[in-house]
């Protein structure tokens, strides 16, 4: 059990007891098949491979790897339900299918919840208070659109643009689900979604759901793979769009392949979000900020304030402060309750954190990391400081996905805009200031999708949310994004 800090003056010697979420109303199957037509089948080649749970290493499930051939099979079903009635339908019958997959989902929020941490590593309280909670809410307000898109696009009809192939990464991996078919449905899309290879199971749960709430067969489709899988999504043929969240890599792969064949796309890609804090803001709100930045879910997020730029004259203090802060974050088991940080969501992440840690090294940063030792099982990574870094440093211009910060100071406005535009990113940013202008100033000079003022990854299904730059095109959320599910007509 991690210890709180010992070097806080008002810290005694205590401890946290563990509060673990059980277990006891979870199923896992021990074998998870392709949903395709509304129903499991069997891949077409008989393979399956594990899912394991990146805190214990144990494997919790072996799951259906599809082939081109099964990427076929569901694109063929989800084109003949785009072909049937579920395009035509009334816009108001569409909406009752997605409301009521979110009753669903709000039903069996704690399973999901369970699920999501045990299957990808995040603490149960992100899992249970952020994501499924996001998850339904998303399900709901697009929902809300299916019999009012006349509204969203005044004096212009829509019909949907037949069938999208949605690829999603792991460390949302329910919320991005949601992100990508709710506005498909509202819309009268059909899908063929695969999850990440390492977090399929809440997806495969959620075809569980769409069962129950009788949606069309073929309406979605949810199949499993790595790589390959995904590439032969985006090759098919029949395949109207591709909508992908993931690495910056991947998603140029994919316009390459899209190129010439008038398939739509949209990307959301990755982040080296800048966070900067005046000398005028809320100090121990600011701390807070940044530890919500760049450790909430262990930095694997697109968004993560990676960077931090602090005004000079308050730099010592808030570097010392976050110093303090770290030692009470409590890392481990992610169904405690208490836990801050859970595991790394795969081996392969890790090894890249530490290779960056070790990079940032060499450049001459200093680091500094909480001071409680790991679980010796599974794959974890203390909470990381970097000072003594400047723009030209890699740790500070490329994406790691992990709970490390990179510092810098800044003395001018005009200096900290320069620099936190100095990246090929253009995910997200933060601002921390007593002052309006200052925001103001901030958040229109920030070339980024989004840049919250004194606060941090905060989401609401009514807000687009996607990037500039290398940060990828295209929005989700919000009334832009049934933009790219529909032609205008
Ligand atoms: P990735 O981009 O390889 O994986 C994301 C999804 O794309 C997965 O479902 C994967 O199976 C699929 N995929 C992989 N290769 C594909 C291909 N050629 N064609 C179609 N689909 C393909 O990301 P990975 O390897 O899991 O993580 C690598 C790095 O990417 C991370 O360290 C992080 O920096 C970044 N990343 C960014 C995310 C974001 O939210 N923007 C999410 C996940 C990773
Ligand atoms: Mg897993």
């Amino acid at each position: 059990m991690a210890k709180a800090s010992p070097t806080l003056e008002f810290d005694t010697d205590w401890e946290y007891s563990s509060a673990p979420e059980s277990t006891d109303h979870i199923q896992i199957k021990p074998q998870n098949e392709l949903f395709i037509n509304g129903d499991f089948v069997v891949p077409s080649d008989g393979n399956y491979f594990d899912t394991i749970n990146p805190a214990s290493e144990k494997t919790l499930s072996k799951v259906g790897h599809a082939t081109a051939d099964d990427v076929d099979k569901a694109v063929k079903a989800a084109r003949k339900a785009v072909k049937g009635p579920w395009s035509k339908m009334d816009g108001a019958e569409r909406g009752k299918y997605i409301f009521r997959i979110a009753r669903l989902i709000q039903e069996k929020a704690r399973e999901f919840a369970v699920i999501e941490s045990m299957d990808g590593g995040k603490p149960i309280r992100e899992s249970r208070d952020v994501d499924i909670p996001l998850v339904s809410a998303h399900f709901f307000y697009y929902a809300g659109w299916a019999d009012k898109l006349e509204y969203a696009f005044p004096g212009k009809d829509t019909t949907p643009i037949g069938v999208a192939g949605q690829i999603i990464p792991w460390n949302f991996p329910l919320l991005m689900a949601a992100w990508k078919i709710a506005p498909a449905l509202a819309t009268g899309n059909a899908v063929v979604l695969k999850p990440a290879e390492t977090t399929p199971l809440t997806a495969l749960k959620l075809a569980e759901v769409l069962q129950e709430a009788d949606l069309p067969p073929g309406v979605v489709n949810i199949i499993t793979g790595a790589g390959k899988t995904g590439q032969a999504i985006v090759d098919h043929p029949d395949v109207d769009k591709i909508a992908f969240t993931g690495s910056t890599e991947v998603g140029k792969m994919i316009m390459r392949a899209v190129a010439g064949t008038g398939k739509r796309y949209t990307l959301e890609l990755g982040g080296k979000a800048a966070n900067i804090i005046f000398e005028d803001a809320p100090i121990d709100q600011a701390v807070e900020g940044i530890v919500n930045s760049i450790f909430f879910n262990q930095g694997h997020v697109c968004c993560a304030g990676s960077r931090l730029f602090v005004q000079e004259s308050i730099a010592d203090t808030i570097i010392s402060k976050l110093k303090d802060r770290m030692e009470t974050l409590i890392i481990g088991d992610p169904l405690d309750k208490n836990t801050d940080i859970g595991a790394i969501n795969s081996k392969m992440q890790l090894d890249k954190i530490k290779m960056y840690v070790k990079l940032g090294q060499k450049e001459g940063g200093t680091i500094h990391q909480s001071s409680y030792s790991l679980p010796k099982k599974g794959f974890w990574y203390a909470p990381t400081l970097f000072t003594d870094v400047s723009q030209s440093h890699r740790v500070v211009q490329e994406e790691i996905f992990g709970p490390v910060l990179a510092i810098q100071t800044f003395r001018t406005v005009d200096e900290v805009i320069t620099k936190a535009n100095n990246i090929p990113y253009g995910l997200s940013g933060g601002v921390w200031t007593d002052k309006g202008s200052k925001i103001f100033k901030i958040s229109k000079a920030v070339r980024a999708g989004v840049v919250w003022a004194n606060t941090f990854n905060k989401f609401d299904p009514s807000s687009p949310f996607g990037g500039y730059k290398e940060s990828g095109m295209g929005r989700e959320g919000g009334l832009e994004g049934l933009m790219p599910y529909v032609n205008l007509v």
